[in-house]
């Protein structure tokens, strides 16, 4: 898929059928229930587009200058949410600069706050899902410190909760079964579909 390698500041897609001009995509946004995959996707897809990789959640730790899970501990979940659409607008305002393909927090696109500023921007918002069992047993095997993530039960409530948010994503891509590179290629091929 050589072809789909992209210089920062790509021209915008030309579909090849209508002749048309469709507007230029300054970002890939994967959103999507923790365990998604959405770091490991996001890394090997920045690597076949040029497009250089965030992690939204690096972003914030800059910012605040402390762990996720500090934040959540010493200041609670409705600071981190105020500190996550902060590191998001600002992130919104650099795609002019250079395009980029960013990985979300599992909370981030479910705050309607979030989700309109995206889609106002010339993002292409990728949800990345498979079964909350799946999720919960990927998380496991990271053992990443997650504040959100209790227990089997909590967690599968959680991501029902959430499933309608992610739907508004311009793309479901299941990942069950699936590698990283197989998943990172069809967001990749989804960016000429569109
Ligand atoms: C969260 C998911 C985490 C992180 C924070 C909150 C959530 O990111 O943003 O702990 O609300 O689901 P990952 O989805 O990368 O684990």
């Amino acid at each position: 898929m050589a072809s789909m390698r992209s210089r920062p500041g790509a021209r915008p897609v030309v579909n090849p059928v209508a002749g048309e001009s469709v507007p230029e995509i300054r970002a890939i946004f994967l959103v999507g229930f923790m365990g998604a995959g959405k770091t490991s996707v996001g890394r090997v897809l920045s690597g076949r587009l040029g497009w250089p990789f965030e992690d939204l959640d690096d972003r914030i730790v800059a910012r605040e200058g402390r762990p996720i899970a500090e934040i959540f501990r010493d200041s609670g979940e409705a600071e981190f949410r105020r500190a996550e659409s902060a590191a998001l607008r600002e992130l919104l305002g650099e795609l002019r600069l250079s395009p980029r393909v960013v990985a979300l927090g599992g909370g981030a696109f479910v705050q309607a706050e979030n989700s309109a500023l995206i889609e106002k921007a010339q993002v292409h918002s990728v949800f990345l899902d498979a079964p909350a069992e799946e999720l919960f047993r990927r998380c496991e095997r990271e053992q990443r410190e997650r504040p959100l993530r209790q227990n089997a039960k909590q967690f599968r409530e959680l991501y029902e909760q959430r499933r309608a948010s992610y739907m508004k994503a311009k793309l479901r891509i299941e990942t069950n079964g699936k590698d990283v590179d197989m998943v990172a290629a069809e967001v990749a091929c989804s960016l000429v579909d569109r």
